[in-house]
């Protein structure tokens, strides 16, 4: 039988990725001091490279201290971080997969009570959170006031980037991921719903991507020119009036200009909104981007099944599919689905060390 289109390999830049079922961001809350990396993100990352995913993505990983979301998030803004990230990157490469980093700032929703904690919203000063910032003083529902960031601040911010960036090469990823989606700090600055601004970091469609653009040629001057750059975005916000997908295709345009590979089509985050979730309720979007920008896509979002997730692949408008939830639920989920979709032992993503237990026998 021919391949199926999920584990059909691709090249980007000079980086082979092995089939295009990527796993996708997901925080794990379960940083050492100081946003130090632990045994939990090696089994956890291991796992899933273990069980067939092309591509590793790490959770939201803060560019500065002040840029996580809880205090038990990871961060690559020091070399202790480095060299905690080493052994897991050198992990997920022995199992033949690719490690990617997605790189974050959490603008005005950072600085929460972790899920799972008794309590939740805003941590306090006093209780060992900080102020947060964004492009203007403009709460997210709930959540602490934001400072709004001084333009002196904005190149701060870039600068951070570009030095995590340069980290996340020394520690071994392969492929970065700027998180610029679900409500975060570029986010912020995107939409006309969070960004009030009247300096050039505001106001039109220009003014508002420009902090992301100037991340982005940060991050493309010191990550290798042989290694993909990727970047997350909430393709709409699902308001008329927020960001729309139209904006989404012609921000793909510049991004690409400015040496992104894919953009990664998540939504929401950024404001309330009633979003239509069911399955496979992302996926358009993805198609919408890169059928008017020709920028490669990935898509997300209750892609659970292995057919399903066969006909995303398949399609010419999508590139490859990231799992979430299914991928916390089964590691090996690639494992399964090669199989389902027909394919022998030999080929399916098992580590050398599972051949003798395939799913067949
Ligand atoms: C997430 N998601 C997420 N997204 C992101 O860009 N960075 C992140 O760090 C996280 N963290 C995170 C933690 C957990 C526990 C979950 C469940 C989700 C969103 C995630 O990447 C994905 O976009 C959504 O979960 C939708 O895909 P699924 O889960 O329906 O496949």
């Amino acid at each position: 039988m021919s391949t199926p289109a999920l584990f059909t390999p691709l090249t980007i830049r000079d980086l082979e990725i092995p089939n295009r079922a990527w796993l996708a961001p997901m925080c794990q809350y379960s940083a050492g001091t100081d946003g130090v990396p632990t045994a939990w993100h090696l089994v956890h990352l291991g796992a899933r490279a273990a069980g067939g995913f092309g591509l590793v993505l790490t959770e939201a990983t803060a560019v500065v201290p002040d840029g996580r979301i809880s205090p038990q998030d990871v961060g690559i803004w020091n070399d202790d971080q480095v060299r905690a990230w080493r052994p897991i990157t050198e992990f997920i490469h022995a199992q033949g997969a690719v490690a990617g980093i997605q790189l974050a700032h959490a603008g005005r929703k950072a600085s929460v009570y972790a899920p799972g904690s008794p309590v939740s919203g805003s941590i306090g000063p006093a209780e060992g959170g900080w102020t947060t910032v964004g492009p203007s003083p403009i709460a997210f529902p709930g959540l602490a006031d934001p400072r709004e960031l001084s333009i002196e601040e904005i190149g701060e911010v870039v600068a951070a980037f570009a030095e995590a960036a340069r980290r996340s090469d020394a520690a071994g990823f392969d492929v970065v991921e700027l998180h610029a989606a679900h409500g975060y700090l570029l986010n912020n600055f995107l939409s006309p719903l969070s960004n009030h601004r009247t300096d050039s970091y505001g106001g039109d469609f220009g003014g508002r991507i420009r902090i992301l653009v100037e991340v982005v040629d940060a991050v493309r001057a010191v990550w290798p020119a042989d290694k993909p750059m990727f970047v997350r975005i909430s393709g709409t916000e699902w308001l008329d009036d927020g960001w729309r997908v139209e904006d989404s295709a012609r921000l793909a345009t510049i991004l690409a200009q400015h040496g992104v590979d894919l953009i990664d089509v998540s939504s929401g985050g950024n404001v309330l909104a009633d979003i239509p979730v069911g399955p496979g309720y992302q996926v358009d979007l993805a198609r919408e981007v890169h059928r008017v920008s020709g920028v490669a896509t990935g898509a997300v979002g209750l892609i659970t099944e292995p057919d399903q997730a066969e006909k995303i692949a398949a399609d010419d408008d999508v590139t490859a599919v990231f799992l979430g939830r299914v991928a916390l639920r089964e590691p090996s989920w690639p494992q399964r689905a090669a199989h389902e979709l027909g394919m022998s032992d030999n080929q399916a993503p098992y580590p050398q060390q599972y051949l003798r237990g395939t799913w067949r026998h």
